[in-house]
């Protein structure tokens, strides 16, 4: 995927989530996202899946040029997969509903057809044997794993990941990056953002380290992790890694 972001700002009351972004990555496919709390990485997911706009600056994805138009900022917004920090799945429906329901309402396939893409989705993740179950019956890492199930159902163009594990357990976090690593492998565009560093060094390509809403330091997992050059960087990475 191709990202061309520049002078980006979103302001909420007296916050500027993000305050001047710049970020220009002609060719990634895994750019993990990282940085202190209320930085803007949620932020930024959500303007870069389309699902909000900047106040000021550009936002490019792809092909795609996120202009403050409702109608091509949806169909765009439709293209794309997400899955957030918890609470993604309907409460009252059943795995295989919680995939279907989207299909057909969103991206209108008829009910046969949407079934079929639902099992297919929850079998390449294991999770067929649970299709009928609501999720209070299924452990944290499963419904999190049918939302990524859910997600990538119709094969989105980017699939958006606001901190997918940060509600988990250990075990449940291994078996949601599990299956991340396992989308990437396949060749699947990822945006993520997460706590889990040596995650993000293994399986990104890209690297962003957000603050203040700007990115201080962007580049590869080696140097990123390695040798960051950003001041701010380095003395987050030298706390979140000392444990
Ligand atoms: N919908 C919102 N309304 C008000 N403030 C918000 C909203 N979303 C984010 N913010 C503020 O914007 C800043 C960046 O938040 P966020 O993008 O969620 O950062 P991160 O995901 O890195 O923790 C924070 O100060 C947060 O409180
Ligand atoms: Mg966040």
């Amino acid at each position: 995927m191709k990202l061309e972001v520049q002078g980006a700002t979103r302001i909420y009351g007296a916050t500027r989530a993000l305050d001047g972004l710049t970020l220009s990555l002609p060719d990634a496919r895994i750019l993990v996202l990282i940085g202190p709390s209320g930085g803007g990485k949620s932020t930024l997911l959500r303007v870069l899946g389309g699902l909000e706009t900047v106040d000021s600056g550009t936002v490019q994805v792809n092909a795609h040029h996120l202009l403050a138009d409702p109608a091509a900022l949806q169909a765009y917004r439709r293209k794309n997969g997400f899955l957030f920090q918890q609470f993604n799945l309907f409460p009252h429906l059943s795995a295989r509903k919680n995939i279907t329901l989207p299909l057909e309402k969103v991206h209108r396939h008829d009910p046969a057809k949407a079934r079929s893409m639902a099992d297919e989705a929850l079998d390449r993740f294991g999770l067929l044997e649970h299709a009928d179950k609501l999720p209070a019956q299924l452990s944290g890492g499963q419904q999190q794993r049918v939302g990524i199930a859910r997600a990538v159902a119709f094969s989105p163009e980017i699939l958006f990941l606001d901190e997918p594990t940060s509600a988990l357990d250990p075990e449940m976090t291994a078996e949601v990056l599990e299956l991340i690593q396992e989308l990437a492998e396949a060749g699947q565009d990822i945006i993520l953002s997460t706590h889990e560093m040596g995650f993000a060094r293994a399986v990104a390509d890209h690297v962003a380290f957000i603050a203040s809403g700007r990115i201080e330091e962007c580049g590869p997992p080696a140097s990123v992790f390695g040798s960051p050059a950003s001041p701010l960087c380095q003395r987050f990475l030298s706390r979140v890694m000392r444990y």
